[in-house]
């Protein structure tokens, strides 16, 4: 055990949170508004006793602290004096008891209470409504930590779910100093760190609870023997597992610059004007930061892609949401993990939150309702209400190739600030998209005949063409062949692009899209894709 694990044994002091000067906690506002039973959803029980133990001092109430090994004890109480605890209050009813018989205002924190709200567990279900009821006109307060939810649907309307927000850079900061203070003596340690380290190492632990930034800290420090550059790589590295720890979220490096889309011109300007968005100068001219937008069109045709681009363009790492695992074999645990998703993504802004394939997730959704109590319409009513209220700058990215699965609250205005529809490439589109991809595999677009293997490929998407690169390059390798326009052509020829088998689905899609989106391109050149010309 490194000298930078606190002891076990003893109650820590807890750390103190510094709140800004006049902003109250959602925590604050529903204890002052007397709400009887608040649900906080956090693994970090040490944080939460400290926020609650600052508002019960403004306050003037007491605070109790409740386990399932300690019974209810007054809170701060040694370890040794809890000797002398009352063993009765282990029972989460006989605990309940004793705080409706309190007198005095205090807050009562119950930790990890969820197993007992797990399965038919009437006696507690019932116990809480009544306790609700009774502390409703009382100035005593039920707060329930535990890092995961557990509703049964009898409680719904008694308990109020609240997020602690992740830590914020100041107190990583103080963790920070705090670790430094420790070990400045060890002679063993190199710790030579200024103030622009400390700033970049403070910055990369945003997005972990207090307890996993000060592991990836202990980390950094054996690893690297002292902080330094280095240690920043360290953080990043264990902060990308935690982060894909959550299930839905990832990390992703994004390399992709916008010269590598072919196309797309209008969204590539959109995107461009708006580069600046999340920085100050934009702020002080009074734009509004933008909420995202939505890439809705044929598969294949570079929607991902783009989406990918951004975060090279505007500077900003990008977190890709896995929302098809939102209602895969996670349901359950689901709603946690989407908060939590949420909070990350909140904790690390600015930041591009990228859901690739909203259409799939939805389409879950509905499937999946009848059989899992509710779960999947709660997930997304909060993913929905996040949309639209988030204050964070968060930028959703998101993509889908179906518009009939997508719900219309997820296209209401003040949810995206622009849909785009991306079509299939128009002949212009085409050539360009062949040569970045005959670039990108070392050959020289100079030596095709890029108009002629555009007329080829119409009614091909983006991934089509680049596929049919592919298959000539590993034609042309095996029988000792150079690439060329001629055997490029003849790739082309022989297949179907899936527009031509599809093209029902997307006439329905352009329909649907010509008077709710707006067109990802000014290069609309339908006459050349053999589909059905449609005025957009
Ligand atoms: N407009 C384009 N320009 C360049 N490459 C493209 C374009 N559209 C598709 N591609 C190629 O096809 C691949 C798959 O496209 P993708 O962005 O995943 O399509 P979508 O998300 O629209 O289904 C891309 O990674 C890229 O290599
Ligand atoms: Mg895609």
């Amino acid at each position: 055990m490194t000298q930078l694990q606190p002891d076990q044994t003893q109650s820590p002091p807890p750390k103190k949170t510094p709140i800004p000067a006049g902003t109250m906690s959602e925590l604050e506002t529903l204890i002052r508004a007397r709400y009887p039973l608040i649900y906080i959803v956090s693994w970090e029980e040490q944080r939460v006793t400290a926020e609650a133990t600052r508002i019960a001092s403004k306050l003037g109430k007491g605070v109790f602290e409740w386990s399932v090994n300690t019974g209810l004890v007054a809170s701060g109480t040694t370890l040794q004096a809890q000797k002398n605890r009352d063993t009765a209050t282990q029972d989460p009813l006989v605990a309940m008891d004793k705080a409706v018989e309190h007198v005095d205002p205090a807050l009562y924190i119950f930790k990890d209470f969820h197993p007992f709200l797990r399965g038919q567990n009437m006696s507690v279900t019932r116990k809480l409504r009544e306790v609700a009821f009774s502390l409703k006109s009382t100035f005593k307060t039920i707060i329930l930590v535990s890092p995961m939810i557990e509703m049964p649907q009898e409680l719904e309307k008694d308990l109020t779910i609240v997020d602690f927000d992740l830590p914020k850079q100041s107190h990583f900061s103080a963790l920070l100093d705090r670790i430094l203070q420790e070990v400045k003596d060890n002679p063993k340690l190199n710790i030579r760190i200024t103030p622009a380290l400390k700033e970049r190492i403070v910055h990369a632990l945003l997005g972990l609870t207090l307890n996993e930034g000060e592991n990836v800290l202990a980390r950094a420090l054996v690893q690297g023997r002292g902080l330094s550059e280095q240690s920043l790589e360290v953080i990043n590295h264990e902060k990308k597992q935690i982060i894909r720890k959550n299930g839905l979220l990832e990390y992703y490096d994004a390399q992709e610059g916008m010269e590598s889309v072919g196309g797309l011109d209008h969204l590539k300007d959109w995107l461009l004007k708006r580069k600046i968005v999340f920085t100050n100068q934009a702020r002080d001219f009074g734009l509004p930061a933008p909420r995202g937008v939505l890439l809705l069109g044929v598969q294949g045709c570079g929607k991902s892609l783009m989406a990918k681009t951004i975060s090279t363009l505007w500077k900003l790492p990008i977190l890709r949401f896995d929302v098809g695992r939102v209602f895969g074999s996670l349901v359950g645990s689901s709603e946690q993990n989407m908060r939590r998703a949420i909070q990350i993504a909140e904790s690390v802004s600015p930041v591009i939150f990228w859901i690739d394939e909203i259409d799939k997730a939805f389409r879950g959704s509905r499937g999946s309702s009848s059989t899992d109590s509710g779960t999947s319409s709660r997930v997304f009513s909060t993913f929905l209400t996040w949309m639209s209220e988030k204050k964070h700058p968060v930028f959703v990215v998101a993509t889908a190739n179906d518009v009939a699965s997508l719900p219309p609250e997820l296209l209401r205005k003040g949810r995206f600030d622009e849909i785009f529809f991306v079509d299939l490439p128009s002949q212009q589109e085409r050539e360009a998209i062949f040569g970045i991809h005959l670039t990108k595999r070392k050959l020289d677009p100079g030596t095709f005949d890029l108009s002629q293997l555009g007329a080829a490929a119409s009614g091909f998407s983006g991934a089509e063409i680049e596929e049919a690169i592919v298959s000539t390059m590993f034609d042309a390798f095996y029988e000792k062949q150079a690439v060329s326009t001629e055997r490029l052509l003849t790739s082309l020829a022989q297949t179907v692009p899936l527009s031509k088998i599809m093209s029902e689905d997307i006439d329905t899609l352009r329909q649907w899209a010509a008077n709710r989106a707006r067109s990802a391109t000014s290069k609309t050149g339908r006459d050349q894709s053999g589909i059905r010309q449609l005025e957009l």
